[in-house]
């Protein structure tokens, strides 16, 4: 008899204490290591919100379905954009300690393993197949710079959406197709708030700072491609950089975009944020978030098109801001050969149409089975093929979501955004603190951009 399959999930709980808060974040395991269990398989992840864990879940029963003598062991540390969960893989990495797999974001946020040797080469998993099926600019943000792959791709989120409920902007009389300025955009938040059907004084959902500065990127993106790619090139470093006006003009778009933000989005996790959409009586009408957003309005029942619509953040229209999660095998691990197995259901077109369709994501490979996808997922792989097949619109790597920038980086970008938009810190001067990060993280700018 086969013994049964099983998966357990670990909770890791942030212990709040005094020392914890100085030290970082410390984690207890409330659930207990399965004894005497050889055929297993780890995996770190932050999936947790509805949508989320939906999604791993579904991608989880698919390795299953095929391997179903391993116990996998899913440990699941909250928090949106992987923040909290990247404390924990550093410190289990760093230590000697890694974990069968985790989930990352591709490209440059795992270039501290890949330059630590912490990392297999796994071209084996990258056969001729899955190099023709996986779109080139995802397929080389999976290589190192040794022209080796290190991870695998497991979805294609995007970056630069608008979410709306519809029936508030039907109400309101606003086409949402009509959004494409920041001035159009500006009047529709006014024409909401002065809508005596509703008591919304702060139309746009936002929640805490990474959702604010990934709100940003969008609109650097808007202000043009050649900024953004400056931007993610480490050009945009003093106030004499030829791209300097455009990071300030989007300092300033950003600045008048926290007028009409709640107040509390410093303490909401990005899911609470479009629960503000969704709510029996929503708080607000718009949330600029990647298209994780949709499996949360999926999971609330809500027909896209209907309740809800979407279109690209204003002035972005054209463009495909790219966010991609992957999987990769850390050397020293307890289980390679599950991992190996792991990273083929994760590339196979089986997982990804399993994963995708919950997640709010597009498959990672040009040949999925687009009937298993809703509606906003069909019109998001309609926008991706013709971005790929057109002059005159572009795809731009997420720096807040570890691709388009080092991570050092990163991490001090995210709370100018938070400063920019708490008022404690004026456009002018978050547009100068930001140009002075290119030159102090200048030597981590490893890879040159081309978006246009
Ligand atoms: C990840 C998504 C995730 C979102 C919110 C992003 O950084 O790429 O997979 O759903 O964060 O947690």
């Amino acid at each position: 008899m086969e013994p049964k399959k099983q998966t357990i999930i670990f909770v890791l709980i942030a212990v709040i204490s005094t020392a914890a808060i100085a030290a970082g974040v410390t984690y207890v395991v409330l659930a207990p290591t399965p004894e005497g269990e050889f055929d297993a398989l780890e995996i770190y992840h932050w999936w947790t919100s509805g949508g989320e864990a939906a999604a791993i879940g579904a991608l989880v029963d698919e390795f299953e379905s095929l391997y179903p003598d391993t116990t996998v062991q899913e440990v699941q540390i909250a928090g949106g954009g992987g923040f909290e969960m990247r404390v924990k893989i550093k410190t289990l990495m760093l230590a000697g300690q890694p974990p069968d797999t985790f989930q990352i974001h591709n490209g440059y946020e795992w270039t501290i393993f890949y330059e630590a040797n912490l990392l297999n080469n796994i071209d084996h998993i990258w056969t001729t197949a899955l190099q023709d099926a996986v779109p080139d600019v995802i397929e080389d943000i999976s290589k190192g710079p040794d022209g080796h792959y290190y991870s695998v791709p497991v979805n294609i989120h995007r970056s630069n959406v608008l979410w709306c409920n519809y029936e508030i902007l039907n109400d309101t009389g606003i086409d949402p197709a009509t959004l494409t300025s920041w001035p159009a955009f500006w009047a529709a938040c006014e024409a909401i708030i002065a809508n005596p059907n509703y008591t919304i004084t702060k139309p746009v959902a936002m929640g805490e700072q990474w959702t604010a500065a990934h709100a940003f990127e969008q609109i650097l993106a808007s202000v043009g491609i050649d900024a953004y790619e400056a931007w993610v090139n480490g050009d945009i470093d003093s106030g004499t950089a030829t791209h300097y006006a455009d990071l300030l003009t989007a300092c300033e778009i950003y600045e008048n975009l926290t007028n009409y933000i709640n107040t509390d989005w410093a303490a909401l996790s990005w899911d609470s944020a479009i629960a503000k959409l969704t709510a029996a009586t929503p708080t607000a009408a718009f949330s600029i978030m990647g298209d994780w957003a949709n499996g949360e309005f999926f999971q609330a029942g809500w027909d896209h098109g209907v309740e809800y619509t979407t279109i690209g953040v204003p002035g972005t229209g054209n463009m495909y801001g790219l966010v991609v999660d992957c999987f990769e095998k850390p050397k020293n691990i307890p289980h390679p050969s599950n991992v190996d197995r792991w990273l083929g259901v994760v590339a196979s077109n089986a997982g990804q149409d399993a994963f995708n369709p919950l997640k709010g994501s597009i498959s990672a490979r040009v040949d999925a089975n687009i009937s298993k996808y809703g509606a906003y997922q069909k019109s998001a792989i309609a926008d991706f093929n013709a971005i790929d097949a057109s002059a005159t619109s572009y795809m731009f790597p997420s720096v807040v979501h570890g691709s388009g920038a080092p991570e050092a980086f990163n991490s001090d970008f995210i709370p100018l955004i938070g400063a920019l938009t708490a008022g404690s810190a004026t456009a002018a001067g978050t547009a100068t603190a930001i140009a002075a990060l290119g030159v102090t993280h200048a030597s981590d700018f490893t890879r040159v951009w081309s978006l246009d």
